[in-house]
């Protein structure tokens, strides 16, 4: 088993990644707890053995269970089972549930402990790791949310043998990411240590920028256009496939403003490739549309922005010329 520690002061924790380490969970559940809620959905068949009362708690299927009203039945049932401010909420899915229980952990008595286990790739190597969590409105996507530590994190690699082929894809989109943040290495590792790589770049970079005021939003890369695909919302893509894309076209967008040579945009595309991933836009995109989304992006406050390769590696650039976005959409 391999331990990674996310340092921040008193909410410093630990990440766990291992094969067949459910039964770690005691052993990391904080001594005051004395009942335990584990919130997940009806497809993730994952019991984790404790000694403690214990309840589960089903959120719905899919993206339908990131809504306000969903939180507000989650907190009702809490409260019907009688947790309290000493007890501990476990989220165990994907990044949706993880984002809904990390949430109801939040604000339940005004702030409950959360542990997390993933059982997505995504979840392991980002979603369930750096505090963010939240629901969508009709408006937008993590519209409404809070930063909430977990006080540990259990990455069991067996639980991602039964994951559907798509859904481990759209795990490798994200993994892909990390190959730029000083990830080069990771295609030669093993699952284990390779997932355990991702997990030491995540804790580094939330390490040094909780509350995304600055690096961390590193993370973002290939997020912009992967947004705009997902909003757009026709497309048959999932958030991994859609950050693929998104990774192709920063690369594109950075080799048109001269910050990277066609060696450097040549390894993004072997990194893309090795993982299978998408890099072509979805049939039917609309350049017009995509640029109006790009406009309406939370980071373009000033200017278009975006997250780019370039000589000291990942930057957040400002005020992106358009004819540059326009030309790169028309290349990709
Ligand atoms: N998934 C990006 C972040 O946690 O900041």
């Amino acid at each position: 088993m391999i331990r990674i520690d996310v340092p921040l002061d008193s909410r410093s924790y630990p990440v766990v990644v291992g094969n067949s380490i459910l039964s770690e969970f005691q052993s990391l559940v904080p001594p005051e707890v004395s009942r335990v809620a584990f919130v997940t959905q009806k497809g993730i068949d994952v019991s984790i053995p404790t000694e403690l009362p214990s309840s589960i708690h089903y959120l719905p299927d899919g993206e339908q269970a990131k809504r306000l009203s969903v939180l507000e039945d989650l907190c009702g049932e809490f409260a019907r089972e009688g947790l309290t401010r000493r007890d501990l909420v476990v989220g165990i899915g994907g990044g949706v549930v993880t984002d809904v229980a990390g949430f109801a952990a939040s604000v339940y008595h005004r702030g409950v402990q959360v542990m997390h286990v993933p059982t997505t790739l995504l979840g392991q190597i980002d979603a369930a790791i750096g505090g963010k969590t939240g629901v969508n409105l009709e408006e937008g996507k993590n519209l409404v949310g809070a930063f909430w530590q977990p006080c540990a994190v259990i990455c069991d690699t067996q639980l991602l043998t039964s994951l559907p082929k798509r859904e481990m894809r759209s795990g490798m989109g994200e993994l892909a990411k990390y190959h730029f943040l000083g990830g080069e290495q990771l295609d030669a590792l093993p699952l284990e240590e390779r997932v355990a790589a991702c997990v030491q770049i995540k804790a580094d970079v939330v390490a040094s920028d909780e509350r995304e005021g600055s690096t961390r939003a590193l993370l973002n890369y290939g997020h912009t256009l992967a947004h705009a695909l997902e909003i757009e919302g026709s497309f048959d893509l999932r958030h991994g496939e859609a950050v693929a894309i998104g990774i192709e076209y920063a690369a594109l967008v950075a080799h048109n403003l001269g910050r990277i040579d066609e060696a450097r945009l040549a390894e993004h595309r072997r990194v893309l490739d090795v993982y299978d991933l998408p890099r072509g836009l979805p049939e039917g995109s609309d350049i017009d549309h995509i640029m109006e989304l790009f406009h309406r992006d939370k980071k373009a406050l000033t200017g278009l922005t975006f997250v780019l390769d370039g000589p000291n590696g990942l930057e957040v650039v400002e005020q992106v010329p358009e004819k540059v976005l326009r030309l790169a959409l028309t290349q990709i």
